[in-house]
This record gives C-alpha cells, sequence and structure tokens, in this order.
C-alpha cells in the first residue's frame, strides 16, 4: 500500500477537515529500528528500539508537524510564513512552503545553524535573516511579528505542529503492539515531548494500547532551563538544534514528564559526542548531535551517573526489570545535517598513491 503521509494516514484524529488541501512530501512511516547491541547493554530481558526520525523527507521530525501547520496555512489563505530555528524547523518550513507556492520567512541565530540545515532553506527559497542574538530572541520577534503583519507562525508555538508530530506515537504503538515502557527524547523547544505524550495518551483512549511509556526527556547540560527551574540566557552546546534557553513548551514537557512518571535530566556535550559516534560506529545511524541526546540519556541512565530521581536507574539497581522491558529512543536529525561536527571525532580519510601496493598496505595486509 502507498503512503501518502501523516494527514493521510490518520486524518479521523487530527484537527482538518475532509475538504483541506494536503501540502505533504510523504512525511511519517520512519522506521523503529531494533538495537541489539543497545539491548544487551541494557543487561536485562530488555528490547531498545531506535526511532529514526532522520529519515522523514527534510532530515528531521519536523516535517510531521509542518504538513499540517502549512496544510492549514494554505486553508486560511495565508500568503507567507513565518518561524524561527535552530535549523531543522526552518528547513522544514521552507521545503513544505516552496511546494504550497507560500513565501517563508525565517530567523536563525546567526552562525549557530549547521550547515546542512541552512542550505536546504536557502534552496527550498526562503528568506533567511540571520539575528546577532539567539534561538529565543528569535522566536520572541517572530511572535510580535505574526500578531502585527499578515504571516502565518508555524513554530511548534501554532498547535497545528504538535498534532502532527503526535503522530509518531501513533507509529511506535503500531509497531509494537504496545506503548514502550520507557521513551527518550532530546528537549530543545520542548514542543516534540510535548507532542509524544499527546499522542500516546490518545491512542490509548482510542483502544491501539493499554499503558502509557515514561516520557525521559534529556537537555543538553549548557541549555537546560527546564532541568535547572530557570531560563538560561546565555545557552550553549555542540548539538545547535537544542541551544535554547526558554522553550515554548516549557510547561507542557514538565506536565508529560510528571503524569508519566519519568524524568527530565541533562547530558554533556561529550556524552553527546560520545553517543553520536556510539550509533553509527556499532549501528550504522548517523544522526546530528542533538538527535544522540536520547541515546546519551539512556547510557546516563543505564551507568553509574543516573540521576537519584532516574526511574530507569531505580529499576535497574532494585533488579525490578527482571520482567521484560521496552525502550524507544527517538533520533530526531540526519547526521548529515550537521557535517561540520565530525571533525570534532577526529576521523580522517587516508590519502595515498593510486598503486595497489600503496591501497593494500593502508588496508593492513
Ligand atoms: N532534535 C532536533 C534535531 C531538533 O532540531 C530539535 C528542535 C529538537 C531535537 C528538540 O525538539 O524543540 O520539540 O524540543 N529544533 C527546533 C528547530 C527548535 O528550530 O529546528 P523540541
Amino acid at each position: 500500500m502507498s503512503w501518502n503521509g501523516v494527514i493521510d494516514a490518520y486524518r479521523p484524529y487530527l484537527p482538518i477537515g475532509p475538504h483541506a488541501p494536503i501540502v505533504t512530501l510523504n512525511e511519517g512511516n520512519t522506521p523503529l529500528i531494533f538495537s541489539p547491541k543497545l539491548s544487551e547493554m541494557v543487561g536485562v530481558e530488555a528490547s531498545v528500539y531506535i526511532k529514526n526520525e532522520g529519515l522523514n523527507p527534510t532530515g528531521s521530525f519536523k516535517d510531521r508537524g509542518m504538513t499540517m501547520a502549512i496544510s492549514k496555512a494554505v486553508e486560511s489563505g495565508a500568503k507567507a510564513v513565518i518561524c524561527a530555528s535552530t535549523g531543522n524547523t526552518s528547513a522544514s518550513a521552507a521545503a513544505y512552503a516552496a511546494r504550497a507556492g507560500l513565501a517563508c520567512f525565517v530567523l536563525l541565530p546567526k552562525g549557530k545553524i549547521a550547515r546542512g540545515k541552512l542550505a536546504q532553506a536557502l534552496m527550498c527559497g526562503a528568506q533567511v535573516i540571520a539575528l546577532r542574538g539567539n534561538f529565543d530572541d528569535a522566536l520572541r520577534l517572530v511572535r510580535e511579528i505574526g500578531q502585527e503583519y499578515p504571516v502565518a507562525i508555524v513554530n511548534s508555538t501554532n498547535p497545528d505542529r504538535l498534532e502532527g508530530q503526535k503522530t509518531a506515537s501513533f507509529e511506535v504503538i503500531d509497531s509494537l503492539g504496545e506503548s514502550p515502557d520507557f521513551h527518550f527524547l532530546p528537549i530543545g523547544n520542548a514542543g516534540n515531548i510535548t507532542a509524544y505524550w499527546k499522542g500516546y495518551r490518545e491512542w490509548k483512549e482510542a483502544g491501539r494500547c493499554k499503558r502509557l511509556p515514561r516520557m525521559m526527556g534529556f537537555q543538553a547540560a549548557g541549555a537546560a532551563p527546564i532541568y535547572l527551574d530557570q531560563i538560561v540566557k546565555t545557552p550553549d552546546t555542540i548539538a545547535t538544534a537544542i541551544r535554547i534557553g526558554n522553550p515554548a513548551s516549557w510547561r507542557q514537557a514538565a506536565m508529560a514528564v510528571s503524569q508519566s512518571n519519568g524524568c527530565i535530566d541533562i547530558v554533556t556535550d561529550e556524552e553527546i559526542l560520545a553517543a553520536q559516534k556510539w550509533l553509527a560506529m556499532n549501528e550504522g545511524i548517523f544522526v546530528e548531535p542533538a538527535s544522540a541526546a536520547s541515546v546519551a540519556g539512556l547510557f546516563k541512565c543505564m551507568g553509574k551517573e543516573a540521576c537519584a530521581k532516574c526511574p530507569l536507574a531505580t529499576e535497574l539497581r532494585s533488579s525490578l526489570l527482571s520482567k521484560t522491558v521496552t525502550i524507544v529512543c527517538t533520533v530526531t536529525g540526519h547526521g548529515m545535517k550537521d557535517p561540520d561536527v565530525v571533525a570534532l571525532h577526529q576521523l580522517k580519510s587516508s590519502i595515498t598513491w593510486p598503486t595497489k601496493d600503496r591501497i593494500v598496505k593502508l588496508m593492513g595486509f
């Protein structure tokens, strides 16, 4: 059966009428990949899966929400859209706006956007405005401009975005036949964890599963306002996608975590890079740094560094995990978006003359 995007797949569960024009790039239906190595590392009857959202049309989970936001913008007669972004939202907005024939304006923190994402936004015809400020400044200005001028805001402050993004939970449950016990996610502007929790609850209400997962959210240590319970004025992390000091869905994310008996914790840039490398080297899944925060979080919960309140660590320590446990880690964006970060891993090609002798010597034969 052909896949025609998340609105086509889940229309009765989305706030969109039967005659609304649909703008889609056939997003969603991303693979839920079993990781035997991570499962073994958890060390019990565990099944760990990676939900690879980097395989969406523009290489991130944003496309699920953008198909909704842009379709609704077209339905309402909008001619232009605007967003603030750390990169992926701008790439997605630009692509869907191009397809819909809408003008697209994106406000980005200058010098803090991964090269691939900037290329995507420019190539799809967005007007890119680089601010001498951070994401939080950009979002504040987008909200002001959206109120005064005829442009539709397509950040996750737009509820249609979260409606689209909740479909990732539907897919996880449809694949597993039940919710996982734990769901690990990176947190930036906090929209995605909010959307996943909404999706899980709705699919339970619809009778598609019997239980709900614990939501485990991870912020970068240098950009951890929810964890610290205070605005971070100058957020900083190698994971530029989640370099955010005042998340728009702060309250909803905190609620998702407390309602699900989950946890919000931090991972350092070193832990993020180590998880990024581990995933690529061991599973062949190349993700951008922010995405690796979920897997870094899982490693942290398994290790000695786990925070005192960590529900997975508690279960591991007290051997409650003699039962089977299912864990899903969402990886949110593709590694090719941020090629510059690869230099930090000090991986290099070998260079030689084109002779067989030299090549086989390099190969170690
Ligand atoms: N991972 C990636 C790759 C992201 O691009 C983002 C957010 C997140 C995780 C965090 O998700 O904001 O819903 O908590 N990127 C936004 C952007 C802010 O502008 O592209 P969140």
